[in-house]
Formats: structure tokens, sequence, C-alpha cells
């Protein structure tokens, strides 16, 4: 191995940029070129490459977003578009890869590694935590506290009003964001796609606690949850069927993909970014560097895409005992 080149793909996540960062140092500490690629795939159909050094990631360890760009390509899911990508990287001397990003984005690095054998290894970063093999991804633990601080903030305002709020976070096919952060925010329910709670339970969930003295409420409803209507939706069906309800909808939308990393997404960038190289110079390829138990440890990426990261189902009985 003698150039890596690094690129972010699909949405971004605070800790990309930790990430990258990590991977550009790591590669320095080993002697080893490191290329950033930019806007993910559509870049490396483009050749939009350059070169960096360890100076080139400073100040970034704190900042959302990536400095690479993200972008999610069609064109690399065409044998063309891979082919020039190929050709790009050839042309560079890049030997291999490092791809920090989400599922689409490791199926991405899968179907190109195994057309031309090009060696690649994932880092996982989306705010929605959905890969299997990591207990945490990039991103979303800041998230996390992006969300409560909201929700914090929507609380006052519910309570003073006596109001009833849904807020909508983010999580297409996940709950972990609406779980964790329903919990941490006091939730009075949570909606999530792994779990069809049902209008009817909702409504007799609501009617329990406004008779237990409640008189404020706050529900958490991923953005992918099931339950066949939309936030929207269920606000006008809880006010038909509990007019004594006075609604309000907060849709947080991609303000959770923003801000300053955590503390805990700068280690763990850190410590991914190392692992990443260290496996590419090991002679390892198709697996992501992730999180178990507090270990950094690697998962066949083949896994890691197909694998489900499961929502942790005591935490819904938690959420249960919380909102008594
Ligand atoms: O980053 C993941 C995610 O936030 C999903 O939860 C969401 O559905 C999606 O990205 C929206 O991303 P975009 O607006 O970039 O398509």
């Amino acid at each position: 191995i003698k150039k890596i080149g690094v690129l972010t793909s699909g949405g971004d996540a605070p800790g990309m940029n930790a990430a990258i960062r990590s991977v550009v140092r790591t590669c320095a500490f080993h002697n080893i070129e490191c290329i950033g690629i930019y806007r993910g795939y559509q870049g490396m159909i483009e050749g939009d490459f350059k070169e960096m050094g360890p100076r080139s990631v400073n100040n970034i360890v704190n900042k959302g977003g990536t400095i690479l760009k993200s972008a999610r390509s069609k064109e690399f899911m065409t044998p063309e578009g891979r082919k020039k990508a190929f050709d790009n990287l050839q042309k560079a001397g890049i030997d291999s890869l490092v791809v920090i990003g989400g599922d689409g984005s490791f199926t991405g690095g899968l179907v190109f590694n195994k057309e031309y054998g090009f060696p690649v290894i994932g880092i996982p970063g989306t705010i929605d935590n959905d890969i299997f093999g990591t207990s945490h991804t990039l991103g979303y633990d800041t998230a996390l506290n992006t969300v409560v601080e909201a929700i914090d903030k929507i609380r006052d305002t519910a309570s003073s009003h006596n109001r009833l709020f849904f807020v909508e976070v983010m999580g297409r096919d996940a709950g972990h964001i609406a779980l964790n952060a329903g919990i941490g925010a006091g939730a009075e329910e949570i909606l999530i796609p792994e779990e069809d709670l049902g209008l009817d339970r909702l409504l007799e969930s609501l009617q329990k606690s406004k008779a237990s003295g409640k008189s404020s409420s706050i529900v958490v409803i991923a953005e992918g949850d099931k339950m066949g209507k939309n936030v929207f939706e269920l606000k006008d069906y809880v006010e038909e069927n509990l007019p004594e309800y006075d609604v309000r909808v907060s849709v947080l939308g991609h303000m959770q993909r923003g801000g300053a990393p955590s503390c805990f997404d700068r280690v763990l960038a850190s410590r991914l970014g190392v692992k990443a190289v260290e496996s590419l110079i090991a002679g390892k390829s198709n697996y992501m560097a992730g999180l178990i138990k507090d270990e950094v440890v690697l998962t066949p990426l083949e896994q890691a895409v197909k694998g489900h990261s499961e929502i942790d189902r005591e935490l819904l009985r938690v959420s249960d005992i919380m909102s008594t």
C-alpha cells in the first residue's frame, strides 16, 4: 500500500471531519501518501482529488459536516461510471480506499472491489446508527445530544401552553435516534419503524397520561415510522379523536446532521481512522472498522451492509415505565 484515497459519501454526519483527519494523519505517521477525494464517488468519477498531509487537516476535529463534501452518485451505480472512477484512481496512483459513510456507500465500495479488486475499508458515518457491526456510527451521539437539546426547548413551550407536541426526528429506516433521544428527553411515547404501536394504543396512552394529571406531552416520532400516517396526519387524527388535546408538530430536520461533534464522536472517529488505515497496511480489505463493547473491531463489509442493527427492546420497556 502506497497511496490511500479517502472519501465521505451519503448523508453527512458530525465526526466525519475528525475521521478524515485521523485517516490523513495515520497515513502520514506510517509514511503513506493520502489523497482526499471530493464529493464521494462522484469525485472519483470526475478525478476531483487533492493531496493531503497532516497540516491539511488542522482545526477540523471540532467541525461538523465534511471538508471533502459528500454526494450520492447515480453514475457510480453504472459499470461505465465505475470504470471512469477506476481509471482516475490508477492515473493518480491510488491503490486503496477508506470510505466514510453509510450502507449505500459501503455497497458502492463492495461492488467496486468485486469488479476491480480494489482494497476498501469502511468507517461507519451516519447519524442514523443503522449499521451492523458497530454499537455507534459517527455522528449518532452528537445527533442524540442535538435532539435532546431541541426537545428540552420544545418542552418549555409545551408546558407553558399545556400542549401535546409531535416531534419528528431523523431515521428513515431506523428508530435509534427516536428511541434513545426520546428516553433522554422524557418523551411520553416513542414511535419507531421497528415497532408498530398502533393508533389505538397511541390514543389510549395519551388518554391515560391526561387522566394521570399530565398537562403537556411530547411524542417523538422517527421519520420512518410505519403507522401509515405522516406526522401531520397523526396530529389531525389525534385532534379529531381527543379534542381535549391542543397539538403542535415540530420537524427537527437537517439541523440534526450539523454541529460540532461530541467528544465521543471525535474519539470514535480518531480510533476508527487509525484502524482503517492500519488494516489496509496489514493487507485487509472489504471490512468495516466499528466499535463493539468499546473495542475497535473489523466486520466484513458485506455483513455490515446486510446485517440489521437491532434496536434494544429493553429500551422500549424503560420508556414505557418512564412515562408512568
Ligand atoms: O443521514 C441519514 C438521514 O438523515 C436519514 O435519516 C434521512 O432520511 C436522510 O438522511 C435524509 O437525507 P437527505 O436529505 O440528504 O436525502
